[in-house]
């Protein structure tokens, strides 16, 4: 119930409106008690007495009754969508403001089309709590009480006996609930299933082209479907089986008081319209019993969404420090790694990626890392902005603990240009703006000249206004990436980091991505993780690293002035082709 009282708590800014629509809910429901009662006195009264002067009385009566009903309905049906939606609206934003916030560890460890599902469809499975569960919820309790209060008010014993099956509808109801949890949840699971293989298929669609595997893909999709089918099913197998009991149960409830009803009025201790109307209220006093059962049916569904939504809100989001260091106005950009060691999977045996890596890079410094493929380049480098936590040792910026800085402050002074460009959907000059949404056009300008985009994005169709992204036009992975480099130019850092940034392009781009880099880098601390050996001879220092040690370390002549493993692959393959391909 954990998960009930919470959303609570989401409900507090809709008070106002969720007691107007309980209130009409509550007063319509009362009003509808109303007519068996007229109808008791159409019948003892008018019919068998003749009292036609009376049945106009009853008839205004029941118009004004049901007017009132259909009044109140329609303020309820208003308000309580005033809360509903408000309450999608809020939970969604709430789920993605955390989403936002949660380490990148998240992020791999999931599919993409899984976050979403929890995003969009498990909040809107919730609210139903809301609209349904508490609507109906009123309705039926308020029904169930005053129909029961009447019901003992018309005859008592007719009452008790009409008692005789709720035991066994209690028992009925609590037993659905048991059974019905744990398959609403795998019914969720089953549905992100299915927005996860999607989402897959419709990224990977080339590859599934290329290999003609369409069929592969969608008997996957089916699969998937299938799942999800089963899990629906055998909810409904259930509630096919359990709906049907309590209806049966509560008609013999019914059976029981006309039996001896019928015998009363024939004793003459009852009046026949005493008998209608008690049977009425008793069909309302059970009517509300299976809405009741409905409305458990929807808590229980409810709650397996709100446990999914709820678990990535109570992910612990990227660790802050309380007390960060008031920060200077801007860094110099000395960067000190000390015996630095590091595991991605922390508490799952991964062996150690880093084993005490230190160096240090003093402002201005060009830093080139050079090593075979997974010996640990990109993941020193993701240190630093502080996307995953060390395990041991201590990284620093001009001095300061990195940890000891607040994440927008520290991020804010470290640039980044990786492998894959990403650009928003959206226009050229929205996504340079990324960097500094404050910044005029004559910067944007600027900065794109200097990433040497400034030329291709005036021949686009709409010049900087031209849209990009996923639905804009298709821009060439070098072309993408210039953008991003105008985008750091922007944001203008003073520490930079570029990780294997044309490795994506072919040659001719690589030139001139490679000339926007050294505009870039100019009086800037950079780590660079590039292949070229261009790069790599201006470097300040080359650091070599070997299965998460840094095993060399000096300038491409002191390093190439000793025997040494950079040496020797220079020897290689950078004099043959000048590139590494691996060490
Ligand atoms: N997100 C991650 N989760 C778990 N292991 C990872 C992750 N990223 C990289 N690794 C592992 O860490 C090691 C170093 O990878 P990486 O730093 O990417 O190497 P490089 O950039 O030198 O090619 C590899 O063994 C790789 O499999
Ligand atoms: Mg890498």
């Amino acid at each position: 119930m954990k998960i009930f009282r919470r959303l609570l708590s989401y409900l507090e800014p809709y008070r106002i409106f969720l007691i107007v629509s309980l209130g009409a809910a509550t007063i319509s429901t009362l009003v509808a008690l109303g007519p068996p009662y007229l109808v008791k006195l159409l019948i003892d009264q008018v019919l068998i007495q003749k009292n036609l002067p009376l049945l106009n009385y009853i008839i205004l009566g029941l118009i004004a009754l049901y007017l009132l009903h259909s009044g109140l309905t329609t303020l309820r049906i208003i308000y309580v969508n005033k809360v509903q939606q408000g309450l999608i609206f809020d939970l969604r934003n709430e789920v993605h403001h955390h989403l936002q916030r949660l380490s990148l560890s998240y992020f791999e460890k999931r599919q993409s089309g899984r976050i979403t599902s929890r995003v969009i469809n498990d909040v809107e499975t919730l609210q139903a709590i809301v609209s349904s569960g508490a609507v109906i919820f009123t309705i039926a309790l308020v029904t169930l009480l005053g129909s029961l209060i009447i019901l003992m008010r018309l005859n008592l014993k007719l009452t008790l006996l009409a008692m005789i099956p709720m035991p066994a509808i209690t028992f009925l109801v609590v037993m659905f609930s048991k059974k019905a949890h744990r398959r609403y949840r795998q019914m969720r699971r089953r549905l992100a299933d299915i927005n996860a293989i999607l989402q897959e298929n419709i990224l990977g669609i080339q590859v599934t082209k290329s290999f003609r595997r369409e069929k592969l893909r969608e008997e996957k999709f089916i699969h998937k479907g299938e799942g999800y089918y089963q899990a629906n099913m055998s909810v409904i197998r259930i509630w096919s089986v359990f709906f049907p009991l309590i209806m049966f149960a509560s008609a013999l409830g019914t059976v029981i008081v006309l039996y001896y009803g019928g015998r009363e009025v024939i004793a003459g201790n009852l009046s026949i319209g005493g008998l209608v109307a008690f049977v009425s209220y008793l069909g309302l006093f059970y009517a509300p019993i299976n809405q009741l059962n409905e409305v458990n049916n929807i808590f229980q569904h409810g709650r397996a969404a709100g446990e999914r939504i709820f678990e990535v809100v109570d992910t612990i989001p990227e660790k802050e420090k309380k007390k960060a260091i008031i920060p200077p106005s801007f860094l110099k950009g000395k960067v000190e790694f000390d015996k630095v060691s590091f595991t991605y999977e922390k508490g799952k045996k991964q062996k150690e990626v880093l084993h005490q890596v230190s160096f240090t890079a003093n402002p201005g410094d060009l830093i080139a890392f050079v090593g075979a493929s997974g010996s640990g380049k990109s993941t020193i480098v993701s240190l630093l902005p502080r996307f995953y936590e060390i395990n041991s040792g201590s990284i620093r910026i001009d001095g300061y603990n990195v940890k000891d800085f607040k994440l927008g402050y520290l991020r804010e002074n470290i640039g980044m240009v990786l492998q894959e460009p990403f650009l928003f959907d959206g226009t050229v000059i929205q996504n340079i703006l990324f960097g500094r949404p404050g910044a005029s056009k004559e910067e944007v300008v600027k900065a794109a000249k200097i990433a040497n985009a400034h030329n291709f994005i005036r021949q686009l169709p709409e010049d900087y206004e031209t849209e990009v992204g996923e639905r804009g036009v298709k821009l060439s992975v070098g072309e993408k990436q210039r953008i991003t480099i105008a985008r750091v130019m922007l944001k203008n850092p003073p520490i930079l980091i570029l990780d294997e940034a044309t490795s994506s392009v072919d040659s001719e781009a690589e030139i001139l991505i490679q000339e926007a880099l050294e505009y870039l880098m100019k009086g800037k601390t950079s780590f660079v993780i590039a292949h070229r050996l261009s790069t790599i001879r201006n470097a300040t220092r080359i650091l070599v690293v070997l299965e998460g040690k840094i095993v060399e370390e000096g300038t491409h002549q002191e390093l190439l002035e000793k025997e040494s493993v950079y040496s020797h692959f220079y020897q290689m393959q950078f004099k043959e082709n000048g590139k590494i391909i691996a060490i």
